[in-house]
């Protein structure tokens, strides 16, 4: 994705304050940062092209956009969704299919290739119960109808290093090589390396790099173990 073949992607779950104070800590990090990813603690407050303006003064990473989450509503509306993030500078767009439907998630995928984001799509979540009310086979169907759509990045659990295997065998099986983004590492339990080491390609990650007491290094640490891992996965 934008050209990386793997990185961090830093969560900023937090005021627009400390969301600047980060960008500006690692925007010397060109290999280490894959992308910003922003959602709805610091849009709800601030308005998205405030916050994608704001950090753009900062750095040049993307800026990922997870409204946390989008693309549940009917096609119509995330049509509509796309074309605001599109027009407040977002780099890509975050979707979360489960209980939408292939109509809305079909509207979603046209609608970035039409305005020129790259669309990302949720597999599945990193919280325990998180699918009490899906059919079993939700992820593998989101994924199937996705990759035919021409998704080619996906977000799915590090905290499920076996969940990230499968889904990396499907797109195979399809003949097509699938990103995987992963979230869920440090608090949420899953590892940056046991998360590449299964397919994983991007971490993305809020609490462990936004609580440290030296952001910037903790995201050096984290990529020192996705490097090493890359190195000796076997794809
Ligand atoms: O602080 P922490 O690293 O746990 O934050 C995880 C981030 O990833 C949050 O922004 C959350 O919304 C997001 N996320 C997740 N699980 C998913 C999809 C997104 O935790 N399956």
């Amino acid at each position: 994705m934008f050209n990386y073949q793997l990185g961090i992607i830093p969560a900023l779950d937090v005021d627009i304050q400390k969301a600047k104070k980060i960008a500006e800590a690692v925007k010397g990090l060109k290999k280490e940062i894959a992308g910003l990813k922003i959602g709805s603690i610091l849009c709800w407050q601030h308005g998205l092209p405030k916050v994608v303006g704001e950090l753009k003064k900062v750095c040049d990473f993307p800026v990922i956009f997870d409204a946390q989450k989008a693309c549940t509503d009917i096609p119509d509306i995330v049509r509509k969704q796309a074309k605001v993030v599109a027009n407040a500078g977002v780099n890509a767009f975050i979707a979360a299919p489960q209980g939408a439907g292939s109509a809305t998630l079909t509207a979603f995928v046209d609608a970035c290739k039409e305005y020129q984001i790259v669309p990302i799509v949720v597999l599945e979540m990193t919280h325990p119960e998180f699918s009490a009310f899906l059919s079993r086979d939700a992820a593998e169907k989101i994924l199937e109808k996705s990759i035919d759509l021409g998704v080619r990045n996906f977000v799915a659990p590090a905290n499920k290093p076996e969940r990230l295997k499968l889904y990396k065998n499907i797109a195979k099986k399809k003949r097509k090589v699938i990103k995987i983004l992963s979230p869920g590492v440090g608090p949420q339990g899953g590892g940056p390396d046991t998360a590449v080491e299964a397919g994983a390609d991007f971490v993305i990650v809020g609490r462990a790099i936004y609580q440290a007491e030296e952001p910037k290094e903790e995201v050096k640490r984290i990529y020192d173990l996705i490097d090493k891992a890359y190195s000796s996965r076997k794809e």
